[in-house]
């Protein structure tokens, strides 16, 4: 199974938990490839046809990026409208994701008692247009990992466990 993260982190370098997850992968799975879609187009001005090459050349897509007013952040956005186009991603001649898996890892700030179905919304449920695009591309979706609450006192001790959880997640 060859892997690829799609990494949209607007500020990698100051972020805590995406950070740690993909330096911890890094050195137990450096054959992931960590594409980083911040870092690649500072412009941007992404490079369809190349990132259409990329995903061909893999089994398993994983989108990773913090929540953003509930959402991915607009690099990556910019980047599913660009590059899963009719006729490569769908419709006739469309294929190309077929089979794929894709899943999802987040980040948040938000504590998991706000991801409930009576306050913001279960992450599933959040998580509902990729779920539903993995499908319309004819991708197997996968589900996600997250580690909620990023900020709170205990984070960097539930970091540590988490990072084994996310490594099987990516990996398994
Ligand atoms: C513009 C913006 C919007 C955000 N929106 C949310 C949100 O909707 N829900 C949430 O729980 N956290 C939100 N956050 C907090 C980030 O998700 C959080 O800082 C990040 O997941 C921590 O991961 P990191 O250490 O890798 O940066 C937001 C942060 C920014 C900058």
């Amino acid at each position: 199974m060859k892997t690829v993260i799609i990494l949209a982190h607007p500020n990698i370098d100051q972020s805590y938990v995406n950070k740690s997850w993909i330096e911890a992968l890094s050195k137990t799975n450096p054959e992931v490839e960590v594409h980083n879609l911040y870092k690649k187009y500072p412009d941007w001005k992404i490079d369809v046809a190349a990132e259409q090459a990329l995903l061909v050349g893999y089994d398993r897509i994983i989108f990773q990026y913090p929540f953003q007013w509930y959402n991915m952040p607009p690099l990556l956005k910019k980047w599913i409208d660009e590059v899963f186009l009719q006729g490569w991603a769908y419709g006739q001649g469309g294929e190309n994701l077929n089979g794929k898996e894709i899943g999802v890892a987040i980040s948040t700030a938000g504590i998991s008692d706000v991801y409930t179905e009576s306050v913001f919304g279960t992450i599933d449920q959040l998580l509902k247009p990729m779920s539903s695009t993995a499908k319309f591309v004819g991708a197997k979706y996968i589900g996600h990992h997250t580690f909620l609450g990023a900020y709170t006192p205990d984070a960097a001790e539930r970091l540590a466990e988490n990072i084994d959880v996310y490594t099987d997640f990516i990996t398994k």
